[in-house]
């Protein structure tokens, strides 16, 4: 562990919460609030917390776990709330926790969480090292440590999916798809 705290940074530092009322405008057919609002919201939050622990221009590498859990309705406020959980060198990822106010009775509901991957880029489009992070709370230690073991666990899965990409002959898929909702039906 490192002790020397010159260019490092608190996670309090960056905190960044971004506050926004649904309007009627941002209705999908259905009445709730489109993904794609809340996700523009998402990686607004995630540029201004990311930048300001980089101190420069940020881009947006990988989102993780988009899983809506209840809908938004027009009319409730939204807040994404932003926090830096972890860095590496050049990278470093945005913890978001979404929730959701409806202003008349006040009742507050957790939307989602989710965690972007942002990379920190000089004047010229260069990768450039990120400060480090000081944890100050058990939760930002937690938070460090938690990103971490995701990281470890992605790696993982990357290396699965490929294995799932390689091509199969199709008696194989047959075997692997015979009890799903599909016929499989190859024009020759
Ligand atoms: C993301 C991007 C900067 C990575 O560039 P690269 O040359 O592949 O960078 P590197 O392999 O050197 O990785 C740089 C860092 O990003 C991380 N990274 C790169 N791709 C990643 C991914 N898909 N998920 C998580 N982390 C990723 C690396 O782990 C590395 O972290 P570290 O420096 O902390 O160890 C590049 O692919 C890019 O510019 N993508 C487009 C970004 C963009 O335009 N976003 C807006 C959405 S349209």
């Amino acid at each position: 562990m490192q002790t020397d705290n010159s260019g490092f940074k608190t996670v309090r530092n960056s905190r960044t919460t971004i506050t926004e009322l649904m309007i009627p405008s941002y209705a999908n057919f259905g009445g709730k609030i489109h993904g794609g609002i809340l996700l523009g919201l998402m990686d607004k939050v995630a540029y201004v917390c990311a930048a300001k622990h980089a101190g420069t221009y940020c881009v947006t590498a990988s989102i993780d776990n988009v899983d809506f859990l209840q809908p938004i309705e027009v009319g409730e406020l939204v807040s994404l709330k932003a926090s830096v959980n972890y860095v590496g060198s050049t990278s470093l990822i945005v913890g978001i926790r979404i929730t959701s106010e409806n202003v008349k009775t006040q009742a507050i509901k957790h939307t989602n969480t989710s965690y972007f991957t942002m990379v920190a880029k000089d004047d010229n489009h260069h990768s450039v090292k990120v400060p480090g992070l000081i944890l100050e709370t058990k939760e930002d230690v937690r938070r460090f440590a938690d990103a971490l073991r995701r990281k470890e666990l992605k790696k993982q899965n990357h290396t699965v999916l490929k294995q799932i990409k390689s091509p199969q002959e199709t008696d194989n898929y047959k075997q692997l798809l015979k009890n799903e909702r599909c016929v499989i039906d190859i024009i020759l």
